[in-house]
Parts: structure tokens; sequence; C-alpha cells
């Protein structure tokens, strides 16, 4: 076994190819009229609704570098609050307060980002987008109802927490009695498929009843039908996993890499059964027990970055197939960087 040592050159491009993708930044009803400050690979944004539409630019004013965040909207623009120069959608300063009259300089212009409000959240791009924006089919389908777990920060890559969310051969260590069993810890063979934007694929294990899931208690443990995981690259994973009676409980979790080593997580969980909104604070809670147990383990993990040097790390065929591919593909992704 070869030490960690982590090839700061490929995990640099990585990190700069991530700006040809969508990334989540927001929940889409946090962004109402003001501007609002994010963070995007350690990029400062400001997003605001312009003419109806969501727009992000550097949270920074041309004139003296003032956080456009603090400012405002007027007339369908965005005022910085300093010395009030005014952008339009484009980012282009249309009005000077102060020199009234005088041309405004050709290079008194804001950087603008592609961005995008879909599945209730607000996506940002830093550069000419590679891959479309992920799918997430329950979203606003009346049969579900569809809760938010609160978004929490890792201080991990977004890679290492999107590798945590497709393991599953820690359950049984991380989550014993939640979604495995010690005494039952392996996993079933499982093939993974790559589709020009995902990596998909389904496997089905015995989880300790649950009565989130409809389970009666007559058993302690289910066998479950697969679930089928779908992760849009590079950061999106929508799992779905099919209970009794057709019921289907479905996560979609879109990690934002706040820089290298801080990562952003908005979690929808939709659900096309219990429906009383009484419900869900229980299935909330159980998000939350499972995440804590997750976040001292990947938050422990070094280097921070995920290797893609598959060299670097011990990886067991057939079980760890999953974060095999995931890699290859990040790796690729540097790779074109
Ligand atoms: S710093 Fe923005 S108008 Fe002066
Ligand atoms: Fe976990």
């Amino acid at each position: 076994m070869t030490d960690n040592v982590l090839d700061e050159a490929g995990e640099a491009r990585l990190y700069r190819a991530l700006r040809r993708f969508w990334h989540p930044v927001c929940w889409a009803d946090e962004l109402g009229d003001t501007p609002l400050a994010a963070r995007l690979l350690d990029e400062p944004l400001v997003l605001v609704r312009l003419e109806g539409g969501v727009r992000a630019f550097r949270d920074l004013c041309v004139h003296r570098g003032t956080a456009l965040s603090l400012g405002w909207v007027e007339d369908g623009c965005l005022v910085c609050p300093y010395h009030g120069w005014t952008y339009d959608e484009a980012g282009v300063c249309r009005r000077i307060p102060a020199s009234h009259g005088t041309n405004i300089p050709a290079k008194a212009r804001i950087q603008p980002f592609a961005a995008a409000e879909h599945a209730g959240l607000i996506w940002v791009c830093l550069g000419e987008p590679a891959m479309p924006l992920p799918e997430f089919p329950e979203w606003g389908d009346a049969a579900y109802r569809t809760i938010r777990i609160p978004q929490y920060d890792w201080h991990c890559s977004a890679a290492r927490r999107v590798e945590n969310f497709v393991d599953f051969s820690h359950f049984a260590w991380v989550h014993e009695g939640i979604l495995g069993d010690r005494s039952r810890p392996e996993i079933p063979d499982h093939d993974v498929y790559r589709t020009e934007h995902t990596l998909w694929f389904r496997l089905g294990i015995e989880e300790p009843a649950n009565d989130l899931k409809g389970d009666t208690g007559a058993t302690d443990t289910i066998q479950r039908e697969p679930s089928h995981y779908t992760i849009t690259m590079p950061f999106t994973v929508r799992l779905d996993q099919p209970l009794e009676d057709d019921r289907h409980f479905v996560l979609f979790v879109a990690s934002c890499p706040l820089s290298a080593r801080e990562t952003r997580n908005f979690t929808w969980n939709a659900r096309n059964y219990e429906l009383d909104p009484e419900r869900d604070q229980g299935f909330v809670d159980f998000q939350q027990l499972i995440l804590e147990q997750d976040r001292v383990v990947v938050e422990s993990q070094r280097p921070e970055e995920l290797p893609i040097d598959l060299s670097e790390e011990l990886h067991i065929k057939g079980v760890d197939r999953v974060s095999i591919d995931y890699r290859r593909w990040l790796g690729e992704i540097a790779g074109d960087a």
C-alpha cells in the first residue's frame, strides 16, 4: 500500500474543471426581492432576481470593490450600496449617480455567471456548462410530499461527501441498527452503468425495519427491493427507494463545493405515502441522525480531497465499484481541464 500522497496538480485541475458544471448555491425560496450573498468554488457571488430571471454575478462592484450583496434592486437593476452605481441584468453599469451626464466607461461592468432556478434550488455555473442540470422527476409531482432537510456544511470535499452517500459497506458500521447490521455486513454484487451525464446502479439491501418506511414491525429486518441510485456528475445524487405497495422514498442530495474542503449540502426528501405534514418531522429527524453519524467519519478523512489516482487508497473489487467508477470519471473531468 502506498502512502496517501496527494497529486496536487491533479486536484488543482479538477478544482478548476468544476467551474464548468452546475452547482446548487441556495434554496430558490431564500432568494426574494433583495440580493443574496453566496459562495461557490471560493468565488463570492451575489444572486438577484432581475426582470423575473435569476442572475448571478461576482459579488464585487468594479468601482471600489464593495459587496453588491449589500445593495438592492431598483427598476430591474442591481444597485451598489456605496455610491449607487447601477447594473443591468447583463451586469453592464447603466448609471453612475455622482457623474451625471458623463459617459459610462465601457469597463464599468460586473462579471455575470450562468444561473438557473431548478428543483427548488438556485444553480450557478462559473463557466460554459458541460452538462445539463440534474433530473428530479418527483419535484412538483402532486403525488409526492417533498420536504427540505435543513442544509448542512461539512468540512470535506464535495467528492468525499458524494462518495459517502453511495457507499454501502459503511452502513453496518456507521449506521448499525438504523441502516445496517454488523452480523450481516456483506454487500450484494451490483453493476454500475454510465450514461452521458450520470452513473447509476441498483442495489437491494437488508435494512432494519423502519416505521417511516411503512414497516409494520412484524420482522426486525426487511430485504428491500433494489434502490435506484443516480449520480449526476459531479455532485448530485438521487436515491429512489421502492418500498412495499408502490411506496417510494426519494432523496435528492445536491452538494455545493464552497471551496476545495468545504461542502454545503441541499437535500429534498420526497415520499408518496404518509402525506400528512405532521409526519414530516420524523423524516427530518431520521435524516439528521444518519447525517451526524456520517459527518464525523467523513470530516476525519485525509486527505480531505478525494484521491483520484486510484493507487492512493486501497479499493476492494465489487464492494467499492461505485467509488472506483466515480473517481475515474472525476479523473477524466480533471484531464479535460
Ligand atoms: S463601490 Fe460600488 S458604487 Fe462605489
Ligand atoms: Fe452514511
